[in-house]
């Protein structure tokens, strides 16, 4: 998906809502240290979390993400950081973070780039720091159509022509993720019908967890 075009065309491409497991768990997270919100799109998360008082740091390579960010968080006077870069590029201005979101980019990042990732995230946590993860499993409905239209670049991991990228994580899989820590929750399962603009009905096989790193 081209980001810049698609976030241009639709206001709210992911809803307003922010994911559930942010909710339920959000008297777990300290305010002592910031909240980072990796592929922060057009800040449902971000915004949810400044609105409750947390200072955030809010990443991702699209310019119109970052812009809409921006100028959100400026009209209601919100402490967020909103910095246009991949995970790849980013550098920390705090010790480490007392959350860290990472919602709905697995599944678009290859093997390699997703071991890089769960890297910078292990440097960039401590004591106390939760970890939220949704993704995409090989449950999913649209597995098989990207199987056998895209390449094969990894185990469950397909890429399109034009480089855009699909991987699923079998069941349970996710949990291997971040191993030495808790995990605090753990479902899979068939999320909501749902569109993204005028497109078509959805529906996704996700899993999603919450990790929390004990010292
Ligand atoms: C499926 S969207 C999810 C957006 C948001 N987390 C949400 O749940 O509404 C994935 C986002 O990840 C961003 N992204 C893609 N590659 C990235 C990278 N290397 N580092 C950080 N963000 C990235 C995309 O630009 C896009 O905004």
């Amino acid at each position: 998906m081209e980001y810049d075009k698609a976030y241009s065309n639709t206001e709210n491409l992911f809803g307003t809502q922010p994911e559930k497991i942010l909710k339920n768990h959000i008297k777990m997270l300290s305010g002592i240290r910031p909240v980072l919100d990796i592929g922060a799109g057009q800040g449902r998360h971000a915004l949810f979390l400044a609105r409750k008082g947390f200072i955030v740091d809010a990443i991702d390579p699209s310019r119109v993400a970052i812009e809409t960010l921006s100028n959100k968080a400026a009209k209601e006077k919100l402490h967020i950081r909103a910095h246009q870069c991949g995970f790849e590029d980013f550098v920390p201005q705090t010790d480490y973070y007392s959350g860290i979101a990472v919602f709905g980019l697995l599944q678009t990042l290859s093997w390699r780039s997703i071991g890089l990732l769960v890297d910078k995230i292990g440097r960039w946590t401590g004591p106390g720091t939760l970890i939220f993860v949704t993704t995409f499993t090989t449950a999913d409905p649209l597995y098989d159509h990207y199987a056998q239209t895209w390449t094969k670049i990894g185990k469950n991991s397909f890429s399109s022509d034009d480089g855009s990228i699909r991987t699923y994580f079998k069941p349970g899989e996710v949990l291997e993720l971040f191993d030495p820590y808790e995990t605090v929750h753990h479902w899979e399962g068939m999320g909501p019908r749902h569109r993204h603009g005028d497109g078509p009905l959805e529906r996704h096989a996700k899993a999603e967890a919450v990790f929390l790193r004990r010292k």
